[in-house]
């Protein structure tokens, strides 16, 4: 049987943690026939690092074979010792009163920290996803400071927005949600992101020409996916946990095992493709295989794509001169 494989989730007595541990142990990320084993990052609070132990307890009642081994950690060092992926969740939300720069001052720390543990402690080769918020700027924040690990390691998580935008295009088309290809959300995971069907396809079929209708892209699809973390929050009276849980598996596993042949939107540091400048944590179609993903070139980019393409950067481009005097 093949060798466990190392495993950090951070924030994992949270929400996130507590809808996508499962699931890892269950082989659903990495093939069920990889065992892993879980390294787990909680903050040293008393009352997480109890929380935390707690989940420990109900891992290990479900008996699952391919659960080679698990620990608890508040050091992040410790933590991601060894470890071959890094699935950074854990991230300080907004609190009340606070603003948007507190936000990422606060977060702008922890993600510096985690960054330099990555550094020291994880395996070369270490697969890191960034889904904690804001996750474009937190990812990049990561990637700046871990200097001696490859920056294409680093990625964000805009799979939600890309799988939530595939669901939205089913539900208008009655296409199967699995026949669609060919999708792709560029930007930021935030509602400025740009869910781009103008490619997509399902059973050969153009999805654009399908829906022929410009006037719900604009204002119906586009609005209904970029505001869909707060339309779950209004319904649920609490954040998008289990979806979001789902989207990092698939990223994961894509980035993992190979996305054969298909796009997958995954939040990437730019090398300069479509005119995103270098590093910038950016979503965009890529295909994935052997372990490495390959952006999706050539693609023509429309006066309303561009337009949606710039406000989208823009944004992230303030969110990391935000915090460029803190790295
Ligand atoms: P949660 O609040 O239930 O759990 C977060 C956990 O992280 C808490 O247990 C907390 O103690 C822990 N934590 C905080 N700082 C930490 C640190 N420095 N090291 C280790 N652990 C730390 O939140 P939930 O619902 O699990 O969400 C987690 C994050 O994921 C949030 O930032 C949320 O905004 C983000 N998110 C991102 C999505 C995306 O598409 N990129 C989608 C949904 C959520």
């Amino acid at each position: 049987s093949k060798k466990p494989v190392r495993v950090a989730v951070t924030g994992a007595a949270g929400q996130i943690g507590y809808a996508i541990l499962f699931r890892i142990a269950a082989g659903e990320m990495l093939g069920k026939d990889q065992p892993v084993i879980l390294q787990l990052l909680e903050i040293p609070d008393e009352k997480a690092q109890k929380a935390l132990k707690g989940v420990m307890m109900e891992l290990q009642d479900c008996a699952f074979p391919l659960l080679a081994g698990m620990e608890a950690y508040a050091d992040p060092v410790a933590a991601f010792k060894d470890t071959d992926y890094a699935l950074l969740v854990g991230a300080r939300p907004r609190g009340p009163g606070m603003e948007r720069a507190d936000l990422l001052a606060a977060n702008a720390q922890i993600f510096t920290a985690q960054g330099k543990a990555l550094d020291k402690s994880a395996s070369r080769n270490v697969k890191v996803l960034v889904v904690g918020n804001p996750a474009n700027t937190n990812a990049y924040i990561a990637m700046k400071s871990a200097p001696s690990l490859p920056r294409e390691n680093f990625t964000a998580m805009l799979r939600l927005d890309h799988n939530r935008a595939a669901s939205q295009i089913a539900a208008k088309t009655g296409v199967a949600v699995g026949d669609i290809e060919k999708l792709t959300v560029w930007g930021n995971h935030s509602p400025s992101m740009y869910a781009d069907y103008r490619f997509a396809t399902a059973g050969g079929k153009s999805i654009k020409d399908m829906i022929n209708d410009q006037e719900w892209n604009a204002n119906t699809f586009l609005p209904t996916v970029g505001k869909r973390g707060a339309a779950i929050i209004e319904a649920r009276g609490l954040s998008s946990a289990a979806s979001a849980a789902n989207a990092a598996i698939d990223h994961m596993r894509d980035w993992a095992l190979g996305s054969n042949g298909k796009w997958v939107t995954m939040g990437i540091p730019s090398n300069g493709d479509y005119g995103i400048p270098k590093d910038i944590m950016f979503g965009f179609p890529v295909v994935t295989s052997n372990g490495k993903y390959e952006v999706v070139k050539g693609l023509d980019i429309d006066a309303f794509s561009q337009e949606r393409i710039n406000k989208t950067l823009k944004e992230l481009q303030e969110e990391q001169a935000g915090v460029a005097h803190l790295l």
